[in-house]
C-alpha cells in the first residue's frame, strides 16, 4: 500500500507538469480527485487496515490528497489567468455583426397597405385566377372580338385544344368572377399579377400588378367613385397630392375615366417623366356598363356600380420616386434594403 501511494504521488506529479489545457486538467480531476477517483478508492482500502498501519499510511494518504488537490487548484488558476489576459485587448462594447434576414418585398408591403386602406371603408378581398378564359377576360367584360387588346400581339394565349386560355391581361375578370358568385351588394378588391405582351422599357414589363376595386348596390354614383379614389390617394401618398379625373374609354365602363396624380418629379411643372403634362396616370375607372351586369345576371334597372383598376408598380414609382419599373424585379439589395 505504501508503495502504491508513493507511485501514485509520482504519477500525479509527472502528469500535472505535462497538462497543457483546461480540458486535460479536467480529465485529471475526474481521474484522481472525483468521488470515484483513484485517491478516494485508496481511502476505501484504508478502512480494512490494522490501526497501527492506519496511522502511518493515513498520513501519506492525506499528504497525497492535499498535494493533488493544491497542485490542481494552482494549475487551474494559471490557466484562467492566461485566458483572461488573452481577452484583455477585446473591446466588448463594439457592435456585433449584423445578420441579414430576409424581409417582405416592397410590392408585398404595398399590397398589404393598400388592402388595409380599402378594408377600412368596407371592401372585402377576393382572389381571382391568373390563368383565365377568353370569356371572363374579354367577352363578359363587353370587349368585342375585334377589340385590339384581344390581339395576339398584346395577349399571352396558352395552347389548349378545347378552349382559349390566356394569362389575364388585367384584374377586371375578377369583377365577373365575384358577381357570378355573389348577388349585390358587393364591395370587393381583387389584387394580383397581370400579363401583357409588352415591349420591355422603363415604364412597362410583361408582368405587373393591378388592384381591381368595385362596388355594386342600389344608387351607387360616380360621385362616390370619385370620393373613394381621392380617399385612397390621400391615405396612400400621405400628403395632399393633387389628383384629377380625365374622361377616357373602357368597354366595360360607361362613363369611363382615368385618374392622374401630380408628377412627383417636377411638381406638375412638366418634365420628361410626365411627358410635359405635369400629370401621371395611375388607374382606369368608371361606372360598370349595363352589358357587364347582363353577363352576370344583375338587374341594371335596379343596381348601379363603379369599378377601378390601378397599376401597382406605377403607383409605387410615383410614391417613392423609383425611376425605372425594372428595378422592382432586379432584386438589387441596395434598393430592397430601403424598404425593410
Ligand atoms: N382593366 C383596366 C385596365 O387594365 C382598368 C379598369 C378597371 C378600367 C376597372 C375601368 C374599370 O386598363
Amino acid at each position: 500500500m505504501i508503495d502504491k501511494i508513493k507511485s501514485i504521488t509520482n504519477e500525479v506529479e509527472i502528469l500535472l507538469k505535462k497538462i497543457s489545457s483546461l480540458s486535460e486538467l479536467e480529465e485529471f480531476r475526474i481521474k484522481y480527485l472525483s468521488r470515484k477517483g483513484v485517491i478516494n478508492s485508496l481511502f476505501e482500502n484504508f478502512k480494512s487496515l490494522s490501526s497501527q498501519e492506519k496511522s502511518e499510511i493515513g498520513k501519506l494518504l492525506n499528504e497525497l490528497k492535499k498535494f493533488a488537490q493544491s497542485s490542481y487548484e494552482a494549475k487551474k488558476q494559471e490557466f484562467e489567468k492566461k485566458v483572461s489576459s488573452h481577452y484583455k485587448d477585446l473591446d466588448l462594447t463594439l457592435p456585433g455583426r449584423r445578420y441579414n434576414v430576409g424581409s417582405k418585398h416592397l410590392i408585398s408591403q404595398a399590397l398589404d397597405e393598400i388592402i388595409y386602406i380599402f378594408r377600412r371603408i368596407g371592401f372585402s378581398v377576393f382572389d381571382s385566377p391568373e390563368i383565365e378564359d377568353e370569356y371572363h377576360n374579354f367577352d363578359a367584360l363587353n370587349t368585342p372580338d375585334y377589340h385590339p387588346s384581344r390581339d395576339m400581339q398584346d395577349t399571352f394565349y396558352l395552347e389548349s385544344d378545347t378552349e382559349n386560355y390566356l394569362l389575364r391581361t388585367h384584374t377586371s375578370p375578377g369583377q365577373i368572377r365575384v358577381m357570378e358568385k355573389f348577388s349585390p351588394p358587393v364591395k370587393v378588391i381583387v389584387p394580383g399579377k397581370c400579363y401583357r405582351n409588352e415591349a420591355i422599357s422603363s415604364r412597362s414589363l410583361s408582368m405587373f400588378h393591378q388592384i381591381e376595386g368595385f362596388y355594386v348596390d342600389k344608387n351607387v354614383t360616380f360621385r362616390e367613385l370619385q370620393a373613394t379614389l381621392s380617399y385612397f390617394a390621400r391615405e396612400f401618398f400621405g400628403r395632399n397630392l393633387k389628383t384629377r379625373l380625365r374622361p377616357s374609354f373602357f368597354p366595360f365602363t360607361e362613363p369611363s375615366a382615368e385618374m392622374d396624380v401630380e408628377c412627383y418629379l417636377c411638381n406638375s411643372k412638366g418634365c420628361r417623366v410626365c411627358k410635359y403634362t405635369g400629370w401621371l396616370e395611375i388607374l382606369g375607372c368608371g361606372m360598370i356598363d349595363p352589358n357587364v351586369f347582363a353577363a352576370v345576371g344583375y338587374d341594371s334597372e335596379k343596381y348601379t356600380g363603379y369599378a377601378f383598376g390601378m397599376g401597382l408598380e406605377r403607383t409605387l414609382m410615383i410614391k417613392f420616386g423609383i425611376p425605372d419599373i425594372r428595378m422592382f424585379y432586379e432584386n438589387d439589395i441596395r434598393l430592397l434594403k430601403q424598404f425593410r
